[in-house]
């Protein structure tokens, strides 16, 4: 697909596999296993290169992929999308380059047009740290209430890699790098207050916050973007805020 999404109806971005056919959407992402996708002798050797499991799921993607690495801008001109979505994608990129991943949104949208996010909640997590270190409930491990918080953030290893075989494990680490390198790794995360300034102070109007399924989007269940294969939320207790360009 060419570098110009000019003329979306929704650019869905930082999609890894959750990608839409949904007409006038724009699927983009940097990731190497969209680029194998779209790649026709890479996509045919993909079950030599990956294990199974992502050869599975590279097939579900949709056509209207984009290559595209987003801390370079957005490939579309000014004024010139309807909606943009993405979802858990802020929280990889560094502040700085959040700060103008932001101002970019701001610039291809049309006027009026609308910016949603969907993000890991900073406060959910939090609020349930505080809860279950407070509780006399011993049931449950309380580490796992910390990894919740900070496991994205220092993670070395990519998802999926520790479980491919010894031989790919390594291959994988050395030629495709660790979970940084891949754009895997949170770089801070957003409650509601943080994100509603940082939308406000990127030029956006109207800041509001949505339950998920819920949206300002014309028709935005029908992208089926934020669902799971049994109509629940795909990404459970997100962060859903949406504003104006
Ligand atoms: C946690 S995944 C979320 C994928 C999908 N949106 C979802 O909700 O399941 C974060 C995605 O952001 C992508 N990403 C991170 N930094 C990016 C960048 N600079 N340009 C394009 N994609 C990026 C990663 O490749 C990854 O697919």
């Amino acid at each position: 697909m060419e570098n110009d999404a000019s003329g979306a109806t929704l650019l869905n971005l930082g999609c890894g596999y959750k990608t839409t056919d949904a007409e006038g959407v724009v699927n983009i992402d940097f990731g190497v296993f969209l680029r194998i996708a779209t790649t026709p002798i890479l996509r045919n050797a993909a079950p030599f290169i990956v294990g199974r499991g992502r050869v599975e799921k590279l097939r579900q993607l949709s056509a209207n992929i984009m290559v595209y690495d987003l801390s370079r801008g957005i490939p579309a001109a000014d004024n010139s999308i309807e909606a943009v979505y993405h979802s858990h994608m802020l929280e990889h990129l560094d502040r700085d380059v959040a700060v103008n991943f932001m101002q970019e949104v701001a610039r291809v949208l049309r006027p009026g047009g609308i910016h949603r996010i969907a993000v890991p909640d900073l406060e959910y997590s939090v609020r349930r740290y505080i809860e279950h270190l407070d509780s006399d409930d011993r049931s449950e491990l309380h580490d796992p209430y910390i990894g919740a918080l900070l496991e994205q953030s220092v993670r070395r290893e990519a998802a999926g890699t520790s479980t491919q075989s010894r031989w790919r494990r390594v291959l994988e680490n050395l030629i495709l790098g660790d979970a940084r390198k891949r754009g895997e790794t949170h770089q801070w995360m957003y409650d509601s207050k943080s994100l509603s300034e940082l939308l406000s102070r990127t030029g956006f109007t109207n800041v509001r916050r949505y339950r998920f399924g819920e949206s300002g989007i014309p028709n935005w269940t029908d992208y089926g973007l934020e669902f799971d294969e049994s109509g629940g939320e795909y990404k459970p207790h997100s962060l859903y805020l949406e504003a104006m360009a």
